[in-house]
């Protein structure tokens, strides 16, 4: 049923963790696994969008027919995602981007000596802000993890982040879904109103929200 619904636009995502190094051998960065990021590349493709997919390290195949370009960093992953904006219809930011990056990256190893290790970390720059301050700004899609008031933080980030639809799961050690599970639940909140997509795999998780993706977009677009 989803297939043609998006044919003729171009969609831009953003998957994964990022991770920011502190030494050539450690780095500091976060349980996503890309898991809901590639699912939901495969089903903007199958709903005939032409798809690009910008990804931190993870452990997945590129989906096929997707264009698929691997990055490390939040500042890799900003530059990445920003290069790529020209002509983008919708935007989705299922990154886990790194909020804070250590100030300097030593060259050595860092060797053990004292009870105390103190590491100054500097703030990234927001991709979904940066992309939604574009004047020709794409249809936005950010995601929240939270780890409880899903609902209250989501409506929130809407506003603050400039985003047309915010996608939030509950994340955490009682949480069935959210970060490396196969499942997802999401409360989806738009300025007009808002639904929940109960748990279910990831696969079709991500097939939901791109058809309610889809919807909202062109209620935005068509006049
Ligand atoms: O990868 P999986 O294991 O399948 O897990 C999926 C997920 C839980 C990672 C995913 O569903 C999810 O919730 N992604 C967002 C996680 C997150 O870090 O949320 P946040 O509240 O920190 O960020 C909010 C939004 O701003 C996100 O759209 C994020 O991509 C974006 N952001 C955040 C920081 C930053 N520097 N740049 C950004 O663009």
């Amino acid at each position: 049923a989803a297939k043609g619904l998006l044919s003729g636009l171009r969609v831009l995502i953003s998957a994964g963790p990022t991770r920011e190094p502190i030494d050539p051998v450690r780095f500091i960065g976060n349980r996503s696994s890309g898991k809901m990021g590639y699912a939901l590349a495969a089903a903007a493709r199958n709903a005939g969008a032409d798809v690009t997919l910008v990804s931190g390290p993870v452990a997945l195949d590129a989906p096929a027919g997707v264009e698929t370009v691997r990055v490390e960093t939040a500042a890799e992953m900003h530059a990445a995602v920003m290069a790529r904006t020209g002509g983008v219809d919708i935007y989705i930011g299922t990154a886990a981007v790194a909020d804070y990056t250590p100030a300097r990256v030593a060259d050595a190893k860092i060797k053990k000596h004292g009870e105390q290790l103190e590491l100054t970390l500097h703030r990234t720059p927001d991709i979904l802000q940066a992309v939604a301050a574009l004047p020709d700004k794409p249809f936005i899609v950010g995601f929240a993890a939270e780890t409880g008031e899903v609902e209250t933080y989501a409506r929130a980030k809407l506003e603050a982040k400039g985003a047309d639809l915010v996608a939030a799961n509950e994340v955490g050690s009682g949480a069935p879904g959210g970060f490396e599970r196969d499942e997802n639940a999401l409360f989806v909140c738009w300025r007009g109103g808002e639904c929940h997509l109960p748990l279910a795999d990831k696969t079709e998780i991500a097939r939901r929200l791109i058809r309610l993706i889809a919807e909202r977009y062109y209620a935005d677009n068509t006049d």
